[in-house]
């Protein structure tokens, strides 16, 4: 049972009651569509009776501030409110780690680095922070935390996971779930979670995606606005988009053990919404699911919230037939359409599918309760705006510093050679890689665009101004390709993947360049000792050359604090991180299956000491 149940407060009920028997056909489906921002004209929330709007990925207001924001969803929350019955507007974002769209604000290491954490109160803490940056933006809802379950990390979207077990990932998005709720689902600064995306969106087959054409290479709209099509020239023979969105061929035992239970600890903690996930199940995709959606979530786990497509989910049920895909979308369970482009369109096919009778009128009433019982329990009807004053938390000192301890938490130690670990905090240290001072490196995908990018996208501290912070600018000689003369004590090469999400991450083979090899092997010659520190969304096969390093960090995909891994580095705090992913020994090893070999696996990292007092 939910710890904080449903039905709501007795006079919220009599509102969502009131309502529903006030409502046209229109506005019970206007309450069911979600476009993306910029398909939205000014007046069409109220005209329609827009029950949300969202920002994808990078789908960001000019100037992209904090402030802008705050006036771009507000305006459209009034408009909501000026509408017949003023039922108020609830606009969604991906706030996976930290407010990630907005520049300047925090933020946190991802879903894997907090994974090596399996620290639930820390997570609480950054759900509750993300909550403040996030409300103060307006928003009261993100599209997080992902309970994805990545069984084979050749995924692009293996670094949303907080691992590979669901022993490790409930308690987490449990406590995500936690901190963006507060202290009670009515409280201002309450932000709606998504658990997502439902089910088994990480047990997917390489190979399997359908998303992209290989062989045309053609970019769907979202594509096309994200301007991936050059990029996706260069990257499908890299494996882009072969296995995200792809085929879940696994037993049914194995999605019920695997990847159901976080669904079920998310419910029990009160979630109200869920997003379903792009990828099918022995061939039926999951947006049409119905014995998924409705029998086993709504029916089996007792879900009375509400379901969310994802973009443009809906329409690859059909692919040539949109009218047929939204009817079953809904008749599946789906109650709200991330549409995301073309709102009437939508509102058009359901309405005939209604008014043929192949979607009843029950289902709609269902559908729109579940959407307006979630809006009430947030307590949008009271107070359909929060306080500007809230926007003094967006990248705050404190925040920041929570961060910094999440980063430090999430690091994992798995090779430390002669003792190299922790640096010593005299002599000279060489700092090399372009990625020791890149915070858009340190963050990866899903900041400040959808892809995310390099160099300073948003204000933070790289690794190398850590350790310039922690042992004095004097003594911390840079080098981005390694190249110059003099040999030191210690050298620490810090390398990253490049940024990508979803399926432009996807990757046949996950190896660091030759670039990067040669890189550390002119490092090598230059030190006595070489730490090498890895940004990653998952583990690279580092087989070979580990065995030239003296220390190996995982550091993840840190975020805005690398000053967090300087300070472990230099031992002002231990190593405390353990993997949440197995880590292969070769490429034959990506996908989890029995017969795969690992270097590493789940539970491990190495500990090191404080290194005695530090200076301040
Ligand atoms: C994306 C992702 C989903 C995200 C949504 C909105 O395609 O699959 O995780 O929440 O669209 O950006």
């Amino acid at each position: 049972m939910s710890l904080f149940p449903l039905p709501l407060r007795p006079e919220d009920q009599r509102l969502v009651d009131r309502l529903l028997a006030q409502m046209t056909l229109q506005e019970k489906i206007g309450q069911m569509t979600q476009p993306e921002k910029n398909s939205v004209r000014p007046g069409d929330v109220a005209r329609l009776g827009l029950g949300s709007v969202l920002s994808g990925g990078g789908g960001n207001p000019d100037p992209n501030t904090p402030q802008s924001w705050r006036e771009m969803v507000s305006a459209l929350c009034e408009e909501a409110q000026g509408s017949r019955l003023g039922i108020p507007l609830i606009y969604g974002v991906d706030a996976v780690h930290g407010h990630n769209n907005v520049v300047g604000a925090t933020i946190f290491p991802h879903n894997i680095g907090l994974g090596a954490t399996r620290n639930p109160d820390l997570v609480r803490r950054i759900g509750r922070a993300t909550a403040l940056e996030v409300a103060a933006t307006g928003v009261r809802w993100t599209f997080a935390p992902a309970v994805s379950l990545p069984q084979d990390i050749r995924w692009g979207r293996s670094y949303e996971g907080y691992g590979q077990d669901p022993e490790v990932v409930s308690p987490l998005a449990v406590a995500l779930i936690e901190g963006l709720r507060g202290e009670a689902w009515n409280d201002p600064t309450s932000v709606l979670p998504s658990v997502k995306h439902f089910v088994a969106d990480g047990g997917t087959a390489y190979g399997t995606s359908q998303r992209v054409d290989h062989a045309t290479l053609e970019v769907d709209r979202t594509l096309a606005i994200a301007q991936m099509g050059e990029s996706l020239v260069e990257l499908v023979d890299q494996g882009a988009w072969q296995i995200d969105q792809g085929d879940s061929l696994i037993d049914e035992a194995t999605l019920r053990a695997v990847h159901l239970p976080p669904y079920q600890a998310a419910i029990e903690a009160g979630a109200l919404n869920v997003m379903v996930s792009y990828s099918a199940w022995h061939g039926i995709k999951l947006h049409g699911h119905r014995f998924l959606i409705t029998d086993v979530l709504k029916g089996e786990l007792g879900f009375e919230g509400f379901v969310v497509s994802d973009w443009a989910g809906v329409d690859q049920i059909h692919p040539d037939d949109y009218g047929r895909s939204v009817i079953d979308s809904i008749n599946a369970g789906v109650d709200m359409v991330m549409v995301p482009f073309d709102a009437e369109r939508f509102i058009a096919a359901l309405r005939d599918g209604v008014e043929r009778g192949e979607v009843s009128v029950q289902r709609i009433d269902d559908a729109v309760r579940r959407i307006l019982t979630a809006k009430a329990a947030l307590g949008l009807f009271e107070q359909p705006q929060t306080d500007p004053a809230l926007l003094n938390t967006v990248g705050s000192e404190a925040h920041r510093d929570l961060a910094r301890e999440a980063v430090r938490e999430s690091l994992v130690l798995l090779k430390n050679g002669n003792g190299t670990l922790p640096l010593s905090r005299t002599g000279e240290l060489l700092v090399v890689g372009e990625a020791a001072d890149d915070i858009g490196a340190q963050c990866g995908g899903w900041t400040i665009t959808w892809m995310g990018g390099h160099g300073a996208t948003t204000p933070g501290t790289s690794i190398l101004g850590g350790l310039q912070a922690e042992l004095g600018q004097d003594r911390v000689h840079y080098s981005a390709d390694a190249s110059g003369e003099g040999v030191f004590p210690v050298a620490v090469a810090v390398v990253a993947e490049e940024p990508y999400a979803e399926g432009m991450g996807d990757r046949a083979e996950l190896c660091l360049s030759p670039k990067q090899l040669q890189m550390l092997e002119r490092a090598r010659k230059r030190c006595d000792h070489l730490v090498v520190v890895l940004l990653s969304g998952r583990p690279l096969i580092v087989t070979e050359p580990l065995v030239g390093w003296d220390a190996f960090v995982a550091a993840w995909l840190p975020g805005t604090e690398g000053r967090g891994v300087a300070e472990v580095l230099c031992g002002r705090h231990p190593f405390k991180g353990r993997l949440s992913f197995d880590w292969p020994r070769s490429q034959g090893d990506l996908a989890r299956t029995p017969n795969a070999q690992h270097l590493w696996t789940v539970g491990e990292g190495l500990n090191t000491g404080v290194s005695g007092a530090v200076s301040v």
